[in-house]
């Protein structure tokens, strides 16, 4: 078999291509696009002085970025809106890759638009060709960049023509300004609309992957259920947002009246929610077994995430360096079908 063309068959696995800086990677549904197995949630990172409620400041998220190229960590996750619609997640991406400009080619950007940004009349937000388009525009200056690797419809929009939305990205598309497209928070009824419309129009832009809510405690949300299955069956890339559940699926929350102040599940207020009795059970389970095979929680979770079908990269969010060490490994560990078999036990 010829490694760099695989069978369409393969592109319902989790298909492993090469590496960059020792991190396996892997195909971003049916493209030629290969993103890093661990990527980099970035939502958290802004200028938390100025109140945008951010947790992560410039100089630490530089640190990450470098520490990120190093591991091979170089597929990255923003939106335009994250830290009270202040747009600086991207800001910060493109102040690093202002300084750093021989990385973007390294570099697999993915950003989000949807919401309003810039202003308050209805036509400053949804998915109209007037906002579709403002909203990129708007991005890649703050980005600093020609182009986005990666496009994402934040939600559904309801109310805009689907064709209206789509061949406004159909055009940005061909004006080289994004070169992919994927979709966000999105059910399987309206990943049925608008495939059926992105075929019924012969468009060559198609959403290649679903970033929606999943962790190994809570799974998929109920609005959204059965979408990685259905990404799995049609070749696209489910791409999870918060893996470790904002933090939940790591050691410090085995105990959660040990919790504080800089742990994010506490500052954000949803400590007592987040750690039900049955999700502390799974939680305590999933602790024994990483404790006997060496690894973190965090770092099984992931590792486990990457072997589902229909799985794409994970993108946790780091808040340190160390996180982002630790997260970065868990793209290189392969679990075999018996220690899969056990994590699958250890969470019904
Ligand atoms: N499409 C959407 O609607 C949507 C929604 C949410 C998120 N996202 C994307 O998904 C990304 C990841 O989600 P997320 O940031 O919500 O949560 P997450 O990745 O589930 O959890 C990240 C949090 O876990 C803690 N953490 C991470 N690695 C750790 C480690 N190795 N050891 C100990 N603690 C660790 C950190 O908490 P502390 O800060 O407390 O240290 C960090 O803030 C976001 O950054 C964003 O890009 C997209």
């Amino acid at each position: 078999m010829n490694l760099l063309k695989p069978h369409p068959e393969l592109y319902n696995v989790a298909w492993t291509t090469e590496q960059f800086n020792g991190m396996p990677y892997r195909l971003l549904g049916k493209s030629g696009l290969k993103v890093s197995n661990v990527g980099l949630g970035t939502w958290k990172f802004g200028y938390p002085d100025t109140g945008d409620g951010s947790r992560v400041d410039e100089k630490t998220a530089f640190e990450i970025f470098d520490k990120a190229v190093e591991l091979g960590v170089t597929h990255w996750d923003t939106a335009n809106r994250y830290n009270n619609a202040s747009g600086n997640s991207e800001r910060i991406i493109g102040r690093w890759l202002r300084k750093n400009p021989d990385q973007r080619r390294n570099i697999v950007l993915a950003t989000k638009i949807f919401g309003g940004m810039d202003g308050t009349t209805p036509n400053h937000s949804r998915l109209s060709r007037g906002n579709i388009l403002d909203s990129v525009y708007a991005s890649l200056q703050r980005l600093q960049l020609d182009y986005v690797d990666i496009l994402y419809f934040h939600s559904f929009d309801p109310i805009t023509p689907i064709e209206e939305s789509l061949e406004s990205v159909e055009d940005l598309v061909k004006r080289d300004l994004v070169r992919y497209f994927a979709v966000s928070n999105f059910s399987v009824k309206q990943l049925n609309l608008f495939r059926s419309i992105e075929k019924s129009k012969s468009l060559r832009t198609r959403i290649l992957a679903v970033q929606n809510q999943f962790d190994l405690l809570n799974g998929e949300s109920e609005q959204h259920s059965g979408v990685l299955q259905y990404c799995a069956q049609n070749g696209m890339s489910f791409i999870a947002w918060s893996p470790l559940a904002r933090g939940l699926l790591t050691e410090r929350y085995l105990d959660p009246s040990r919790a504080g102040k800089g742990d994010r599940l506490f500052d954000e207020g949803t400590l007592e929610r987040d750690t039900g009795k049955e999700l502390m059970k799974k939680l305590h389970k999933l602790a024994a077994l990483s404790k006997e095979l060496g690894i973190s929680i965090s770092q099984l979770s992931l590792a486990y995430m990457l072997t589902l079908p229909g799985m794409g990269p994970v993108i946790p969010s780091s808040s340190t360096v160390d996180q982002l060490k630790s997260n970065a490994e868990a793209g290189k560990i392969v679990l075999n079908e018996k220690q899969r078999e056990r994590i699958k036990q250890a969470l019904t």
